[in-house]
């Protein structure tokens, strides 16, 4: 037996000593053979070779390309990771409008779409027509698009006319090539389209992660995706098991068929669905979108229906368009699913506001391709009072003479059905009944504060009776809430303190160094190093990183208090609408009813928190601490502001300003800026080289206003003096 570590340190020197000639011949080996093992890995999960050997050849490669830059080929795989992030988003045009589908939801409206294509193809109408029945992938639409073979741009779908160039993200993606199969003989332009996909495994792996650190779960796997996507940075996305599968393209290949298409996509090295089935007629349309139905949930990706397309490309371009879809292709979605589990339990969480959420423990079931073990029951009124009555999980809910749901609480004993959606969370929507239920006790919210004990008090809503919440009043005393507040007060968009996670605060709070958020301030670097996983140089680094968050601007400071029902976007209301921390903790109620932004329940939150003495005496600690609530101007905002109600669209490039500058202005003065041109658009900002959005405008008679238009309008001019013609 080899010597691992002596035979690592032989081929390392190999490596380090290569010359040019040797290291060219080796490059030019590694990359075809590293992007062979990684298809096998990825797409074919079928490895010739195992992690640690991958690992070696793939260090081997980066040695050399960091010897040798020249040597570095666009195609190879140290290409995809470690990328420079990017400063935004640019846009991307997409040459080809991307399409919605016109949507089916049961047997009968398929044949109804099949019997729509004949009719409209009339006399050409074959008597059976082909079609390809694919899986609709749930996952982020996206755009890839290549030059001589060589991927040069990736954008997702945006409006369909304009999304986002995410080339440095997705070109992480192990199954995105970067450069064609020449065996495929690549035409010198192709855009190919597909789903960015999140693995479902990995997914719930990194959930599982973060379950067990108490942190916020992603939603769904599709948002995931595209949020990975959409960053700056492209770290998250070459880390996380994303996978692109192509489904149609935008320009590049002339095929008779959609099925010749495929396979021509195929063997340009692109992944497609190995479940894309070619069916004569409709009835086989139905009995292959049953398979897939069936299949559905064994996959390693969600998908949430299928998609039925014409085969036959010349009947698609007789078939045509409906405003935005084709008729040659319709989608079918899948009923969610519905799954029976007895609920073990209901506990109850305590949120940074004290309120007490019931959550359902679950025996762990799979419903919709994951494994639920909790489901959250949102109030007491949910759990007691508006649970539906089955007789089994797919059966329909009881109804009383009236054909109204019956409606009941949870009961000890019960058995639950689950319905997931799309989430990750499910709902539950109801109870099997059962012989014995009424016997069974209900479950019903505890007295005291399941963390600290205190007794909890009701809040009711007169106007909202369902809404009660339940809610532990011991603020900083509860541990739940003590430990949320600090999380949130050091977070990134509140105090911005590097350096203090949720395990470090955990600590803190059990070592009693802090019992509020201003004692954040008193830590010293000597204490602080002898906590666990510490040392010397965090420790300062942390002090130093508390010392800088002193001076974060006030709507940041107001934010980081915590106040219930006041975000980000109500602390930057009440900051500029005040100016200060105290003229904020003195407004009076009708002084905080004429900010934006603050209605009535949020007046009362605020009254409430700064009425609370503790609360007072906590900001005065701060400031004592040196935190410095740094005072604003005031803007006399109140009440009407000269754009508010109207809503704006910009397009091409404008003479003085960024798009996003010009958004900014309109914003901050009342208006709502969207994306696309329609009849509810109040005016279009055009700038040079306005497109599709400008015709659109016209036609619908939209008012088209330029930059100078744009700044007399913001100086109180009327729309109708500032519009074009
Ligand atoms: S074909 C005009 N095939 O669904 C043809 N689309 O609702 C439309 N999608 O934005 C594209 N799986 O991103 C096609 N197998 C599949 C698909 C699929 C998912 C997405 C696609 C499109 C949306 C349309």
């Amino acid at each position: 037996m080899s010597d691992p570590a002596a035979d690592y340190a032989a081929r390392r020197e190999g490596w380090r000593t290569m010359d040019l000639d040797a290291a060219r011949r080796r490059v030019d080996a590694l990359v075809p053979e590293l992007n062979r093992h990684n298809r096998l890995y990825h797409e074919l999960a079928a490895p010739e070779i195992d992690d640690r050997e991958y690992d070696l050849l793939f260090r081997e490669l980066e040695v050399l390309e960091q010897r040798f830059p020249d040597l570095r080929r666009a195609d190879s795989p140290t290409a995809r990771v470690g990328g420079a992030p990017v400063d935004k988003l640019p846009p991307f045009e997409h040459r080809v409008p991307m399409l919605s589908l016109g949507n089916a939801f049961s047997a009968d409206e398929l044949v109804e779409f099949d019997e729509r294509c004949k009719r409209f193809l009339g006399d050409d109408a074959p008597a059976v027509i082909r079609y390809v029945v694919e899986p609709k992938l749930d996952g982020l639409a996206m755009e890839l698009v290549y030059q001589d073979g060589r991927l040069v741009a990736a954008g997702t779908r945006g409006d369909g006319q304009t999304g986002e160039t995410v080339t440095h993200t997705v070109r992480t993606i192990r199954t995105v090539p970067l450069r064609l199969d020449p065996a495929g003989d690549p035409p010198p332009t192709l855009s190919v389209r597909g789903e960015v996909l999140f693995e479902l495994a990995g997914f719930e792996a990194m959930n599982a992660a973060r379950e067990a650190r108490g942190e916020k779960l992603y939603e769904n796997p599709r948002n995931t995706a595209a949020g990975t996507i959409r960053q700056l940075d492209p770290g998250p996305a070459s880390r996380r098991p994303l996978l692109f599968m192509a489904h149609s393209a935008g320009e590049g290949i002339d095929a008779p068929a959609h099925s010749v298409l495929l396979q021509r996509i195929a063997r340009l090295g692109f992944q497609i669905n190995p479940h894309n089935r070619v069916c004569e007629g409709i009835e086989q349309v139905v009995a292959a979108i049953e398979e897939i139905g069936r299949l559905r949930h064994d996959l390693p990706y969600e998908i949430d229906g299928a998609v039925v397309k014409v085969d036959d490309t010349a009947l698609q371009d007789a078939l045509g368009f409906v405003t935005r879809s084709p008729r040659w292709a319709t989608a079918y979605k899948y009923p969610p699913d519905r799954v029976q589990t007895p609920l073990d339990d209901v506990e109850y969480s305590v949120g940074r506001t004290g309120v007490l959420t019931p959550v359902a423990k679950l025996s762990p079931v799979r419903v919709g391709g994951v494994t639920v073990r909790n489901a959250t029951l949102h109030n007491e009124h949910q759990m007691q009072r508006s649970m539906r009555v089955f007789d089994q999980a797919a059966g329909a809910a009881r109804v009383d003479a009236d054909g109204d749901e019956l409606r009941t609480g949870l009961r000890h004993g019960d058995v639950v059905v689950l319905q997931r959606a799309g989430d990750v969370i499910p709902q539950v929507l109801g109870v099997i009944d059962a012989p014995d239920r009424e016997t069974r006790p209900l479950h019903a919210f505890p007295s005291t504060c399941p963390v600290c004990g205190h007794e909890v008090v009701r809040e009711e809503n007169p106007k909202e009776p369902d809404k009660v919440s339940i809610r532990c009043p011991n603020r900083l005393g509860c541990r739940a809430q003590l430990e949320a507040a600090l999380r949130h007060f050091v977070s990134r968009r509140a105090m911005d303190v590097e350096g203090l996670g949720e395990k470090l605060v955990t600590q803190l709070v059990d070592e009693e160094l802090v019992a509020r958020p201003s004692d954040l301030y008193a830590l010293e670097a000597r204490v602080l190093e002898n906590l666990d996983r510490m040392g010397r140089k965090s420790a300062d680094n942390l002090v130093d990183a508390l010392q800088q968050s002193k001076a974060r601007p006030l709507d940041r400071a107001v934010f980081a208090l915590g106040i219930p029902l006041v975000g980000e976007a109500t602390a930057r209301d009440l900051a500029t609408a005040f100016g200060s921390i105290d003229g904020i903790m003195d407004a009076d109620e009708a002084a905080l009813l004429k900010v934006d932004g603050v209605g009535p329940d949020v007046a009362r939150r605020v009254l409430e928190f700064f009425g609370d003495p503790r609360n007072r005496e906590e900001i005065g600690l701060l400031k004592a601490a040196g935190v410095e609530f740094p005072e604003v101007e005031v803007h006399e905002s109140a009440g009407e502001q000269p754009l508010t109600g109207m809503v704006a669209v910009i397009t091409g490039t404008l003479p003085t300003m960024s798009r996003d500058e010009a958004k900014a202005l309109l914003t901050a003065a009342g208006a709502k800026v969207t994306g696309s041109v329609s009849k509810k658009t109040s005016f279009l900002l055009a700038g040079e080289a306005a497109g599709s959005k400008l015709t659109k405008a016209q036609d619908l008679g939209v008012p088209i206003i330029d930059e100078a238009g744009m700044m007399r309008l913001l100086g109180g001019a009327a729309l109708g003096e500032v519009a074009d013609g």
